[in-house]
């Protein structure tokens, strides 16, 4: 039985019939540019994130680029992050015209060693981009504490809904950060059905600044206090979103199901390392993310039967040819570059059957028999 990385389609067919209506709303009203249908999930979204605002935009790649202008950051400035993520999050560094600085991963968690940021600080840091790589959030508090009084943007794209145990309370993906940013990418845990993107923030001030700069940078039509962007959440999007954000929390939890599954089963199997999973930093598993021996046969392998899988992230950002002029080498970030060579993710999807779920790890043990 085939079992494709994502199946966008099961979950589709599923709540069809909520979504084709919240559709059908807006065309018939006719008013496609933010409107009552934004507002409402930038409410319902700052709510689930126990956020003071949230603004809506284009993309999680947007997202970024928006959060860093409301930081004034640009030309001579300098941002940290780390380099086993997708590239939005240092494309946009450099297309503020910053410069990214790249500090290695915690071989364990996947994301930015906080350890490694004291060293990486200068006069001219202004900020510091956390990734929750996978679903599951960094460690906020150490990076803060590792960077006192600079701004945290947490890349949250990949983590709306995870959160963290900090000081005993449980703090939302984007709650403890200066801003954090989601995408609504369709593979997404919150897909929408298209491009889409959101700014959480506690911070009025950034809230009022980042919903001028969505806006060509003018707080009234035609009057321009900066220059900004086009850059609005889609209506329509807003719409499925809408739709689909009461069923998040369900789909989640069938996700971590899952991973518990395939981290039981696959337990005993020499040459697979599971995911790292901690019970104070409870993960919304956007992927599920294995190292392998031998990764790229057992990739192949699985191909063979017909299991999808993927490899996020095959060349770490510090080593991508646009970034040379960084001088970066090999080396400069190790665990980063282990990670790229022995990373593996197999099928999460909630709609999973436990067949199917029966499936990889048969297959997965039935390779490393051979
Ligand atoms: C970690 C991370 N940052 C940023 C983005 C960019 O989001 P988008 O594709 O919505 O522009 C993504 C999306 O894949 C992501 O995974």
């Amino acid at each position: 039985m085939p079992v494709p990385l994502l199946d966008l389609r099961a979950q589709h067919a599923a709540i069809r019939d909520e979504i084709v209506p919240e559709l059908m709303r807006v065309v018939d009203s006719q008013f496609f540019i933010l409107g009552s249908a934004v507002e409402r999930l930038e409410q319902q979204v700052a709510e689930l994130s126990q956020t003071k605002y949230a603004i809506g935009c284009a993309s999680g790649t947007d997202a970024l680029l928006l959060a860093l202008r409301a930081l004034d950051i640009g030309r001579g400035d300098e941002v940290i992050t780390a380099p086993f993520t997708f590239f939005a999050t240092a494309g946009t560094i450099h297309n503020v015209g910053a410069t990214p600085v790249f500090v290695d991963i915690d071989p364990a968690s996947f994301n930015i060693s906080p350890g490694a940021i004291a060293g990486a600080i200068t006069p001219r840091t202004k900020a510091v981009i956390p990734v929750d790589l996978f679903g599951q959030m960094a460690a906020i508090e150490e990076v803060a504490a590792a960077a006192p009084g600079i701004p945290i943007i947490e890349d949250a794209a990949q983590s709306i809904g995870a959160r963290r145990k900090i000081g005993g309370k449980w703090r939302m993906a984007g709650e403890a950060a200066t801003m954090g940013t989601l995408s609504f990418f369709p593979s997404k845990n919150l897909g929408g059905y298209g491009d889409g993107g959101m700014i959480l923030t506690q911070d009025q001030a950034l809230a009022t600044r980042l919903r001028r700069l969505r806006v060509h940078g003018g707080a009234k039509q035609y009057f321009h206090d900066e220059v900004g962007y086009n850059s609005r959440l889609d209506t329509l999007q807003a719409a499925v979103l809408g739709a689909k954000l009461p069923h998040l929390a369900g789909w989640s939890a069938r996700r971590r199901e899952n991973a518990c599954y395939y981290s039981d089963a696959l337990a005993g199997i020499d040459g697979v390392q599971t995911p790292w999973i901690d019970p104070h930093n409870e993960s919304i598993f956007n992927q599920y993310t294995i190292r392998a021996e031998r990764r790229d046969e057992l990739q192949a392998y699985l191909k063979t039967k017909e299991i999808g899988t993927a490899i996020y992230y095959p060349l770490p950002l510090h080593l991508q040819p646009c970034f040379a002029y960084l001088g970066y080498r090999e080396g400069s970030c190790p665990e980063s570059e282990r990670a790229a060579k022995e990373v593996l993710s197999l099928p999460i999807y909630p709609e999973l059957t436990r067949d199917q779920l029966a499936e990889v790890v048969d297959a997965v043990r039935e390779f490393y028999k051979r």
